[in-house]
């Protein structure tokens, strides 16, 4: 039996098992993370005099070997990554290589590696976010004068731009990168030390090891530390969330780029086409980011489910909340990456947008307010005048409106102030959208503002991004440099 763990055992595994239990699919992830955590344990040992500066040594070049070597160099038959590299260490290593596993179990390794991994993805997430709020904000910039139908119930509302339709997306797409960079704070904590739940009697130093692998500070207790995965279920969560999001404005622009509305035109790189019927040009990215929405939901119900009454501390279980955390990672990352593709080269049709908005009684609210404002009936009356002229879908004439009002009012709104020349105004949308210059709506004047602050705020989103991957690399570059002879 060459298995390093199995000397309490008087027989090899059954082979059927040995692969149902094995993690080492999907451990191909945290390979490297791995890698990392054994050295910044064994260099913390040697610094606490656990082990000797030869065994460091040695145990560090085997690591740098085996890094080398890459993944596909282990024994792939092994139970998980941490076995097949000690096992890895100790054939290179010899009997230093036997020391590595000191005041260490996997389940404070696992835990470690984990959180390595997820928060190298998460970083690069944060960079896909701010890419994808960048380019909504930019095609905000030039559309703020770009009118469009607004929709509630998907019927025509108000007038509206389409900068103030994307500014809209953009600022959920800032709040999810909130609540990533809020996640992250929560991952980037280290579990290591904690062994397999009781810590250990060994002197060592786990702020040195959290130093060394740049977490920000400790899971600090060691029940805790090897038992949660709330930071995965936290962070899957934030990740459906944004994946709603971005199924939500996916579902705008398929519907979009229907010739029933005809707003805008996907460019051919993100478009398909069908087999049979050769005019079609299809949305299937959209489509998949639509759907990859539904497999992210099922990825943060799966891992809510196996963590469900879990007692404490480490089960197997916790293994197969990984595959789940990987693959919801994995699409957000990919989904996030296309549609910033989409948006950034779809093509606008502000014409076919402005007929839209044109067409119909669009701005019945906008002549509701008036009525309000020039003859100072109540609103709810007003409400119900331009409610029975909205019957024939089209837009009033003042003696329409007088016959409408006579009925509702016994007045006429003509003789209680209402003029032709506010008449024409309130019909028209972009007079609308120009009267909605209060805070947050689709004045011109208010999305330009919109739009400056939110770019400032993605420039200032860049830079603390840019301080946390300084900060990782500044404390791996010890780790990462070549093994100094003593
Ligand atoms: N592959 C395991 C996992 O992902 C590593 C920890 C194994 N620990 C144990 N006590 N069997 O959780």
């Amino acid at each position: 039996m060459n298995d390093i763990l199995r000397r309490r055992l008087t027989s090899g595994m059954d082979k059927d098992v040995a692969r149902f239990i094995s993690s080492m699919d999907v451990d191909r992830w945290i390979f490297e993370p791995d890698i990392l955590v054994n050295k910044a344990h064994v260099m913390m040992l040697c610094e606490q005099n656990i082990v000797s500066k030869e065994d460091c040594s040695s145990i560090l070049r085997a690591l740098d070997t085996i890094k080398k070597g890459g993944f596909t160099s282990l024994d792939a038959t092994l139970e998980d990554v941490h076995v097949a590299i000690e096992s890895k260490v100790i054939e290179l290593a010899g009997e230093a290589g036997s020391r590595m596993h000191t005041a260490k179990s996997r389940n404070d390794e696992v835990a470690t590696c984990i959180r390595i991994a997820l928060r190298e993805e998460i970083l690069e997430m944060m960079r896909e976010l701010i890419a994808l709020r960048k380019v909504l904000l930019n095609v905000a910039d030039k559309n703020t004068s770009t009118i469009m139908p607004g929709f509630t119930h998907l019927q025509h509302a108000q007038p509206t731009t389409l900068a103030h339709h994307l500014i809209a997306h953009a600022d959920a797409f800032k709040r999810d990168f909130d609540r990533i960079v809020d996640a992250y704070a929560r991952v980037n904590l280290c579990p290591l030390g904690a062994g397999a739940f009781a810590s250990t009697g060994f002197p060592i130093n786990r702020e040195r090891v959290a130093q060394l692998l740049g977490f920000d500070s400790l899971i600090e207790n060691s029940m805790d530390a090897v038992s949660t995965r709330d930071f995965a279920i936290e962070c899957i969560a934030t990740f459906a969330n944004t994946m709603v999001d971005l199924s939500r404005i996916a579902e705008e622009f398929i519907l979009w780029s229907t010739p029933e509305f005809d707003f805008i035109e996907l460019d051919d790189r993100y478009a398909s086409t069908s087999s049979i019927m050769p005019q079609k040009k299809n949305p299937d990215a959209l489509e998949l980011i639509r759907a990859k929405t539904g497999s992210v939901g099922g990825e943060l119900q799966s891992v809510l489910s196996i963590c469900k009454a879990l007692p404490y501390s480490y089960n197997r279980d916790l293994q197969e909340v990984t595959p789940h955390l990987i693959k919801a990672t994995s699409t957000l990352r990919s989904s996030l990456r296309i549609m910033t593709g989409i948006i950034d080269t779809m093509q606008v049709k502000s014409d076919k947008m402005a007929a839209a908005t044109h067409a119909g009684f669009i701005t019945a609210t906008e002549l509701a307010d008036t009525i309000v404002r020039e003859t100072d009936i109540p609103f709810r009356t007003a409400h119900q005048v331009v409610g029975t002229l909205a019957r024939s879908g089209q837009k009033p004439t003042l003696d329409q409106i007088d016959v409408a009002s006579k009925k509702v009012t016994g007045k006429k709104l003509s003789e209680l102030g209402l003029t032709q020349a506010s008449l024409d105004k309130a019909l028209d949308p972009e007079q609308s959208i120009q009267i909605r210059c209060i805070r947050g709506g689709p004045a011109p004047k208010e999305t330009i503002r919109m739009t400056k602050d939110r770019m400032k705020q993605t420039s200032s989103d860049m830079k603390s991004l840019d301080q946390k991957v300084d900060k990782i690399n500044a404390a791996l570059r010890q780790l990462n440099a070549p093994v100094r002879e003593k």
